[in-house]
């Protein structure tokens, strides 16, 4: 009876070790794989993109990210479309779907991870926005690896890079209206009107980090709209540390919410995360004077989805408001040569971790993501028990 007892204690305490041990090997680690960020921009998004300036390379870099989407296992598409008053050549937005198996049901909550990849004319557009695509596709790469690894997902996720942000967003603009929504008639019937996606996050110019006394610059009323943000800036001495992540505080508060507990999640706290809640929710009803004051809040393909009552949140180094980005904004200098940093690489890292660590969450995954776990197989548990109880009994 004495051992028997003993032996039951001893079962307890095994239980519980391992239960411990699993969740300590288990701990999902994010690593982004830095020589994938750094190679992609080089080879593939360091030159112009502009359908007159270098329509060859443009093509080339769309081409680079569909291929990408196929090898990484997405269903992929392109979205052509012509647009005559900006010019003959056509044009493409690039898509890639990860199915849920929730795909084609009501209950789809639906994420989006976008970023353009067309630049202005005389630009090279490492920064705007090799950088936003470099990481989509970092994180595209990151969430196919668990599932290969046997990670299923409730949830869909639709990766798309846009062609002609440069240009009002028109890009964004035909997606929405001619492939997001017939395709989501087709695939999800009458339930596509009542969808409530997760929504979508915009990444526009996301790899500028910069230390310095006084390099970011903040629009006019930020001290105002934004007294928490301000006030952690100004006590940083206006260092230009911080991915800024601007959304409307209503309906988009969740997707920040995640995104936010995600980058405190990862570790390397001297890049940072700043929140720009904007104070409305139907931008269609604002008046001029609110919409020119908020101006610089609209500035990317974040808008269009905001138009069409999508969750939204865009997610910038705020470009022309920091450091070098100051005069390389859409100049010549957004190239290689002032841009790949070592420091500018790993801040893009952490976003793209922690991006991917939100879309997983999201996607609400039905099987434990096991991508960080050590793994221990049967055996191994079953003869460390034995060399234990071979000891303490
Ligand atoms: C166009 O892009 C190619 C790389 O595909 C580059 O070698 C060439 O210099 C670029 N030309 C211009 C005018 O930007
Ligand atoms: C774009 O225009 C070209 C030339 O008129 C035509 O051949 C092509 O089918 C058009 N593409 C789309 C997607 O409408
Ligand atoms: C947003 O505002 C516009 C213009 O006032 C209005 O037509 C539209 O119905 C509103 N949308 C929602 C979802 O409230
Ligand atoms: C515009 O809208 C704001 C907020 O609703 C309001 O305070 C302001 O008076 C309006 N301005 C004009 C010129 O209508
Ligand atoms: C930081 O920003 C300042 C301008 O505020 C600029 O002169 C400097 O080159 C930038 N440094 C880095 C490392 O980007």
């Amino acid at each position: 009876m004495v051992y028997h007892r003993e032996f039951i204690y001893f079962e307890h305490i095994m239980m519980w070790c391992l239960l411990g041990l699993s969740l300590l090997i288990c701990h999902v680690v994010y690593a982004a794989d830095i020589d994938y960020l750094r190679s992609t921009i080089t080879k593939h998004f360091s030159e112009n993109r502009h359908h007159v300036n270098n329509n060859t390379n443009k093509m080339a870099s769309k081409e680079f990210i569909y291929n990408e989407f196929k090898r990484f296992g997405l269903q992929t598409f392109y979205h052509n479309f012509n647009n005559t008053g900006i010019s003959t050549v056509p044009f493409a937005n690039v898509v890639g779907i990860l199915k849920g198996t929730n795909f084609g049901k009501v209950n789809d909550k639906i994420i989006g991870l976008g970023a353009h990849y067309n630049t202005v004319q005389h630009t090279k557009g490492v920064d705007d926005n090799g950088a936003g695509v470099a990481a989509m596709l970092e994180v595209a790469k990151q969430l196919t690896g668990q599932n290969k690894q046997g990670v299923t997902r409730k949830n869909t996720i639709i990766f798309v890079s846009f062609d002609l942000e440069e240009e009002r967003y028109i890009g964004s603009e035909v997606f929405i209206q001619n492939w997001l929504n017939p395709w989501l008639d087709k695939n999800y019937g009458n339930a596509a009107r009542s969808l409530q996606p997760h929504g979508i996050i915009i990444l526009d110019t996301v790899m500028e980090y910069n230390t310095s006394s006084n390099s970011q610059k903040l629009p006019n009323g930020a001290a105002y709209f934004f007294p928490k943000s301000y006030e952690s800036i100004e006590s940083d001495n206006f260092q230009g540390d911080f991915l800024a992540m601007i959304y409307r505080k209503t309906v988009d508060g969740s997707l920040a919410t995640s995104m936010t507990m995600s980058w405190s999640s990862e570790k390397r706290p001297q890049f940072e995360i700043e929140s720009f809640p904007l104070p409305f929710t139907n931008i269609s009803s604002l008046n001029q004077t609110v919409k020119d004051s908020f101006e610089n809040f609209f500035r990317s393909d974040h808008t269009n989805f905001w138009l069409d009552n999508i969750p939204a949140i865009f997610l910038t180094d705020s470009g022309n408001f920091r450091g070098d980005m100051v005069k390389c904004y859409h100049h010549p200098c957004d190239d290689l040569a002032t841009m790949l940093t070592d420091d500018n690489i790993n801040f893009l890292g952490k976003t793209s971790d922690a991006i991917a660590r939100s879309i997983n969450e999201l996607s609400e995954p039905t099987k434990p993501d096991t991508s960080g776990c050590i793994r221990v197989s049967v055996s191994h548990v079953i003869s460390a028990l034995m060399v234990l109880a071979f000891f303490i009994l």
